[in-house]
């Protein structure tokens, strides 16, 4: 089928230190994968200080800086890239609004947390985003392999 040739999009979505903590990694993981889409990239890390600033660079000025460097150096994050149709946007509508106070039931924020400064994961806001964000936490690369349920998935 088309979709198995079809140039994919890829995001990438991070556990923050609290679904670790908290046991909701496998939850965020099972959402992408019931969903449809296909895992490329996983790894567990403590991210330093550095990488997070870069990362987080458009914020840097941002009152909540600060804090927001404490919380996400505060354990090990899951990194990840998922990969699939419109899965940027579509991967931002699963996660939920920024603020859980604001996220629809049923979305994983919604779903699991109450605060901005916990909201337990991260998706890129934009399929140029995604690629900074996939080159800067996955310089080793992602894994291009064959998922035999695309040929169900897509048309
Ligand atoms: S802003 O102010 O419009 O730039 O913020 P927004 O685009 O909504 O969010 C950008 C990221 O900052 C995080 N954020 C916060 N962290 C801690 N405390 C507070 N108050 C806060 N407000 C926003 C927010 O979760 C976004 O990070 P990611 O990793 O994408 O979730």
């Amino acid at each position: 089928s088309r979709g198995l040739c079809m140039a994919m999009e890829r995001t990438y979505i991070m556990a923050k230190p609290d679904a670790v903590q908290r046991g909701l990694v496998s939850d965020i993981i099972g959402r992408f994968e019931k969903k449809g889409y296909k895992l490329v990239a996983l790894k567990l890390v403590k991210p330093a200080r550095s990488l997070l600033e870069e990362h987080y660079d458009s914020l840097k000025d941002k009152a909540f800086f600060p804090s927001l460097m404490d919380y996400m150096t505060s354990g090990p994050v899951v990194a990840m890239v998922w990969e699939g149709k419109n899965v940027v946007a579509t991967g931002r509508t699963m996660l939920g609004a920024t603020n859980p106070l604001e996220s629809a039931p049923g979305t994983i924020r919604g779903d699991f947390s109450i605060e901005v400064g916990r909201n337990i994961c991260h998706g890129s806001d934009s399929v140029e985003n995604a690629e900074r964000e996939i080159k800067l936490w996955f310089g080793e690369g992602t894994i291009d392999w064959s998922s035999h349920s695309q040929g169900w998935i897509y048309e």
